[in-house]
């Protein structure tokens, strides 16, 4: 079962016009909401994150925090699977294709939940390969935008090297992952760039950074260079499905060693913690309307 505009259907039943401008000029936005046990993590910052890029696109909100809760929820529980990927996409709506704005028009509200599949323990293990390229998108990377072209072609890269992800360098710095944040380690402090609009605002980042404060690992946001990345000992990404993935070669060099790394082990250790605690709660948040 999805959900389009006001109704649960089968997803081979859901239909939105050709001008609709998602698809016209990918004229939207969207989240994507880990759900562990049927309890969506982190609910009130995905909906804050979704009304700030709606927000900043001018996209009409069309729903308030506590119906996009019950949607939400009513979605969930329709799913036969406990641990869930839930995306939820509005565009701008359906209209004469014309650049501007236009008046008076319904947003178009999509939301689907697919298994959530988190890297299995031995692929965490083993640690993953990165390539690097150009970060070649536009300028407001913060916005959760629907239009991901650019971070198609730079997955893409990875993907046709058989690499887990593509890390980004803009003017000499590090911005984020194709679809993912990036954390650095050298002897022993985290280093991530401080969000600005050339990241995409991360849960996840969020959550480690949190997660690194409470326990007492030093962490700086901050500027990272190229060459700090290339000479750091650990580099890990971070996302909703992803979790906290450790990179042990980045361009066909090792990383540190060439196996995840001793922070990040402690960092994974805490975020998994961090999420069986929700999960044996067991607990639904309250959100404000
Ligand atoms: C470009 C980009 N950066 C960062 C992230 C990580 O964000 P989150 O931790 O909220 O999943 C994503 C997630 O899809 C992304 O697409």
């Amino acid at each position: 079962m999805v959900y389009l505009n006001g109704k649960f259907l089968p997803l081979d039943e859901a239909r939105v016009p050709v001008l609709d401008r998602g698809f016209i000029f990918g004229d939207g936005v969207y989240e994507l909401i880990p759900v562990y046990s049927r309890v969506p993590f982190r609910l009130v910052e995905h909906l804050a994150r979704l009304e700030r890029s709606l927000g900043e696109t001018g996209i009409r909100n069309p729903h308030s925090r506590t119906q996009w809760r019950d949607l939400l929820y009513r979605l969930i529980d329709e799913q036969p699977f406990e641990d869930q990927g839930v995306y939820l996409h509005v565009t701008r709506g359906v209209a004469k294709r014309d650049h501007a704005f236009p008046k008076n028009v319904e947003p178009t509200v999509f939301m689907m939940s697919n298994p959530l599949v988190n890297p299995p323990r031995e692929q965490v293990e083993q640690g993953g390969i990165a390539v690097s390229a150009q970060d070649y998108r536009w300028l407001r990377c913060d916005i959760k935008s629907l239009s991901l072209i650019g971070n198609c072609m730079l997955r893409e890269l990875a993907a046709q090297a058989g690499a887990a992800e593509t890390i980004l360098f803009r003017d000499g710095k590090l911005t984020e992952a194709s679809a993912s944040n990036v954390f650095v380690v050298k002897d022993g402090v985290i280093a991530a760039p401080p969000k600005s609009n050339l990241i995409l605002p991360g849960i996840t980042y969020d959550v480690v950074v949190e997660l690194a404060r409470a326990n007492g690992l030093p962490i700086e946001l901050r500027e990272v260079s190229e060459a700090e990345v290339r000479a750091a000992d650990e580099i890990w990404v971070t996302s909703s499905s992803k979790e906290v993935f450790p990179i042990v070669a980045l361009d066909g060099r090792k990383v540190g060693d060439g196996r995840p790394g001793a922070v990040f082990q402690r960092m994974y250790a805490l975020y998994q913690d961090f999420k069986q605690k929700i999960m044996r709660a067991g607990k639904r948040e309250a959100v404000s309307a």
